[in-house]
């Protein structure tokens, strides 16, 4: 390759590089999403399905949103999801809240579940992206 070749493939592969891994991550959480669909939604329309909205979630109480009706043992489970609690809970939801109704095998993967909270912090509590 000449070094004008070299030179123009790295300009067309530079945008790429540059783009934060904030952002990369919250793609891929949005992908990892998919997993909680079915019962959960995220953004300004979000409703309470099976399971509450995840509007503004981490640095949330536990419980918190209302009209949706909680299992007593989430309502009283006393928990914040700070981004350890959550991360505790997602790999396992009734090994950390037995008797919950939330009905998931859990995700073990720790870069997954980062890329689950990198998604969430991009929403606040009305469900504005940030
Ligand atoms: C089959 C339905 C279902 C799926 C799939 C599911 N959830 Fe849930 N989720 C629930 C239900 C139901 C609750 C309410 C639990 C209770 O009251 O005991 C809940 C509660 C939660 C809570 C606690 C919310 C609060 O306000 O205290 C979090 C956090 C959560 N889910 C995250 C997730 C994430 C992240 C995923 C996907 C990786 C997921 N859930 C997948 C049904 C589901």
């Amino acid at each position: 390759m000449t070094m004008r070749a070299i030179l123009s493939s790295l300009l067309l592969v530079l945008p790429f590089l540059a783009q934060p891994a904030a952002a990369q991550d919250a793609a891929a959480g949005e992908r990892s999403f998919n997993k909680c669909r079915a019962c959960h939604q995220v953004g300004e329309s979000a409703r309470n399905m099976v399971g509450p909205e995840l509007n503004g979630l981490i640095g949330r109480h536990s419980g918190a949103v209302e009209g949706y009706s909680y299992s007593a043992a989430n309502k009283n489970s006393g928990l914040t999801w700070d981004e350890a609690t959550f991360t505790d809970y997602i790999k396992d939801p009734r090994a950390k809240i037995p008797g919950t109704k939330m009905i998931f095998a859990g995700i073990k993967n720790e870069k997954e579940i980062k890329d689950l909270i990198a998604f969430f912090k991009q929403f606040d509590k009305d469900g504005k992206k940030l």
